[in-house]
């Protein structure tokens, strides 16, 4: 039975239900609109989007890339450094490409489609304005749009940058990379940059036999012989890591990039650690120090702290560029709590070389190695293995952080994937959300206490189980694989879903990808938005005034957004509004 609860004083919409239209539904009051969609023109001199697939690869690149997830926007500054409310730079992640949709031949056969799908990767940096009440518009051509994509020029720095690992033939500096590839989530920082996070860059490395692939690199991070995707490598010497054994070092990164500035050089920020980067949640602890919380979305990977070695200073951006240039990483290990279910403690353990095991003899000879090794060095100290950090993001109201677990089909089922407290169901399905509070409200202590905020389920296959879901969880706001997350500046915590759209099953009654708006301190959950056929709902944020929502609708598979005849799909970004203009959720 639901516990009873106080109706939210944060929410103030009407939850919709579920559905399986091919559609966005939105709340009674609520509209939504088009900002851009895969194709788009950005630059100068791009052609509109072909629906036959016709764009070559120097089309692309002056598009609007493929698959749109995190995103940030950045309001102007007016002359008197008030912000320009009706003005902003929006970065916009491409995560990777659908090639039977990119390509009118269906899939990748010549290094021209290979061309084409790298210049649909990586981040789109646009101008956008307010044109009339709360909706927007992307500008065309603006001085101010950038395409990053996977040949753009990029720079390593920090701990790992020039070390032997990251050289290669064609950069004997070991901190010239080219390219930044499945741009998943993302952060900004309080002195106004853009960081877009490189998830599984894995997959568009290959090599013609097994024996080529490092074992490191194979055993870590996945990187596979036989990768058939994407099939970069057989048309990119880069790529091959019988050619190219370092290139994949390279990747896997948090990625700094300064949205006004066009020819400014992103940064890859390595004392961040490599891994398959989900988000990166930034704050300014109570002393100044800048705290990032990551996750790896991996199944039995871990969650991530970083915690600056300088501080913060107000008002001096500049000073503040290179706060993510040196600190200590961490990673965390959750404990069960005396009797308490679903709740407990943890501890931040440091991933410094010559402490907790990271010696010459567990094979780690430098900070740089132990930051390229990343996962090896998480293993190493006995990191909590979790099912699947996606998102992180803390409540700007007590600083209490919350993080998705999606799912993770191997666990219980796999030996180094036992059932533990922060993860309590075998072969999860529906995935949950963790949340912990550091000791003291100090985000650089080495403890905290955690506990479930929610359990996703289904109540009505699963009556009386774990699998039924938290209280909070019934047959009106169910769903699974919560991913994306974020805060509102009120407090409202916005849940985006990655999941089974079957609606049937273990999955009945939930529909397809949705977005819901928890209320915190209530508990309650409510449905907001279902996004349409196929699609995942993935990246969020808001106009300062938090009256236009942008959000991201990735890989459709139906006719969304143009529903025209013989018409490609396309990922595209989605302003919500209100018609009274309100805050949204309000
Ligand atoms: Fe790109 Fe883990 O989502
Ligand atoms: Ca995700
Ligand atoms: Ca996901
Ligand atoms: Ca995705």
């Amino acid at each position: 039975v639901a516990a009873a609860m106080e109706p939210s004083r944060l929410m103030g919409f009407k939850a919709i239900k579920a559905s399986t239209d091919d559609a966005i539904v939105l709340p009674a009051g609520y509209r939504s609109s088009i900002l851009m969609s895969w194709g788009d023109p950005v630059l100068p001199g791009a052609p509109e989007f072909d629906h036959t697939g016709g764009n070559s690869a120097a089309d692309q690149a002056l598009q609007f890339g493929d698959n749109t997830d995190g995103m940030s926007l950045f309001h102007f500054r007016k002359a008197d450094g008030s912000l320009d409310m009706d003005r902003a730079m929006l970065a916009v992640n491409n995560e990777y490409t659908n090639g039977e949709h990119m390509l009118q031949h269906g899939e990748v056969k010549t290094a021209e489609d290979v061309a084409k799908l790298q210049a649909a990767h990586g981040v789109t940096i646009v101008e956008v304005c307010r044109t009339s009440g709360n909706a927007w518009e992307y500008v065309k051509n603006s001085a101010y749009n950038r395409r990053l994509h996977a040949n753009s020029e990029f720079m390593l720095t920090g701990p790992a940058a020039g070390h032997e690992l990251m050289k290669t033939a064609a950069d004997s500096s070991g901190t010239k990379v080219l390219g930044t590839i499945n741009n998943c989530a993302n952060g900004r920082t309080p002195w106004g940059t853009y960081l877009t996070c490189e998830e599984n860059f894995n997959g568009y490395f290959g090599a013609p036999s097994d024996e080529a692939v490092p074992a490191q690199q194979k055993q870590y991070y996945g990187i596979k012989a036989a990768e058939d995707r994407y099939r970069w490598w057989q048309h990119d010497a880069r790529f091959d890591v019988s050619q190219t054994p370092n290139e994949p070092n390279r990747f896997g990164w948090v990625v700094e990039i300064d949205p006004f500035d066009t020819a400014s050089t992103p940064m890859k920020r390595t004392a961040l650690g490599r891994v398959k980067h989900e988000n990166a949640d930034v704050l300014v602890n109570k002393d100044g120090h800048v705290v990032v919380y990551m996750g790896d979305d991996e199944r039995g990977e871990h969650i991530y702290k970083f915690v600056s070695k300088n501080k913060y200073a107000e008002g001096q951006d500049a000073v503040n560029r290179s706060l993510l240039e040196d600190g200590t990483l961490f990673v965390a290990q959750f404990a069960g709590g005396d009797g308490k279910e679903h709740a407990g403690t943890g501890r931040w353990i440091e991933l410094t070389f010559g402490k907790n095991g990271l010696t010459p003899e567990n094979g780690f000879n430098s900070q740089a190695e132990v930051l390229i090794h990343t996962r090896q060095a998480a293993k190493q100290v006995e990191a909590t293995t979790m099912d699947r950090p996606e998102w992180i993001s803390h409540n700007p109201n007590n600083g209490q952080v919350f993080c998705t677990l999606t799912n993770n089909k191997n666990r219980g089922k796999k030996d180094d994937q036992p059932l533990n407290a922060a993860n309590p169901r075998a072969e999860n399905h529906y995935g949950q959300i963790i949340r912990w509070e550091a000791k003291d409200g100090d985000h650089t202590a080495d403890t905290f206490d955690w506990d479930l905020y929610l359990l996703a389920g289904n109540p009505r296959v699963h009556e009386g189980s774990l699998y039924a879901g938290s209280d909070a969880i019934n047959a009106d706001n169910m769903f699974n694989s919560p991913d994306g997350l974020g805060f509102d500046s009120d407090g409202r915590l916005w849940i985006l879903t990655d999941g089974d759209d079957s609606n049937a099953g273990d999955f009945a009654g939930m529909g397809n990808n949705q977005m819901l708006c928890g209320d915190p301190a209530s508990g309650e959950i409510r449905r907001f938005m279902v996004g349409p056929v196929g699609a995942e709902v993935t990246g969020l944020t808001f106009s300062d005034d938090y009256k236009t929502m942008f959000v991201g609708i990735q890989h459709p598979t139906g006719g969304f957004p143009d529903y025209r005849d013989g018409g490609k799909p396309r990922s595209s970004i989605v302003m919500v509004t209100r018609e009274d203009g309100g805050v949204i959720g309000a």
